[in-house]
């Protein structure tokens, strides 16, 4: 099977996929008061590159690590539900199938440890 990459849709595919989940955080009222002093567009490059990289795409991905990307902000398994509930609905917006949101839901959870309480 093709990796999970090319199953978003490629590169092309990811971008638009992350700007639409961080569209979705900001109108997402349990958590959209972490991204108020965010430069929207570098959330939405290091979102993007984060996938395409962690899906099996090219290595792009120039940010940080996931603990120390959320290291002091004390996130909580609400905020972490509703961030992934953005995720999902937004490869629902792109027609994205139930085997890649599978997938994705399950690389995001295996990261919880990463991003809960740290
Ligand atoms: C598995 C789940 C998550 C993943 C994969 C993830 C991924 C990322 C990535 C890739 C960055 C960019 C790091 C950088 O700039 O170098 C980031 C930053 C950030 N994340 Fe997460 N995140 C997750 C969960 C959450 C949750 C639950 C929250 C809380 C609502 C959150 C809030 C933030 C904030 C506020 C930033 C900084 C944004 C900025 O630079 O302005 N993240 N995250």
């Amino acid at each position: 099977m093709s990796s999970l990459y090319e199953r978003l849709g490629g590169t092309d595919g990811i971008t638009t996929i992350a700007s639409d989940i961080v569209d979705f955080h900001q109108k997402n009222p349990r958590i959209a008061p972490r991204y108020a002093d965010s430069d929207v567009a570098a959330v939405k490059n290091a979102v993007a590159t984060f996938f395409i990289s962690g899906s099996g795409g090219p290595d792009v991905y120039e940010g940080k690590d996931m603990l120390s990307a959320h290291r002091g902000m004390n996130i909580d398994a609400a905020e972490f539900v509703a961030a992934i509930d953005d995720v999902m609905a937004a490869l629902d917006k792109n027609g994205i199938g139930q085997r890649e949101k599978e997938e994705t839901l399950f690389i995001l959870y295996s990261l919880k440890g990463e991003v809960l309480h740290v």
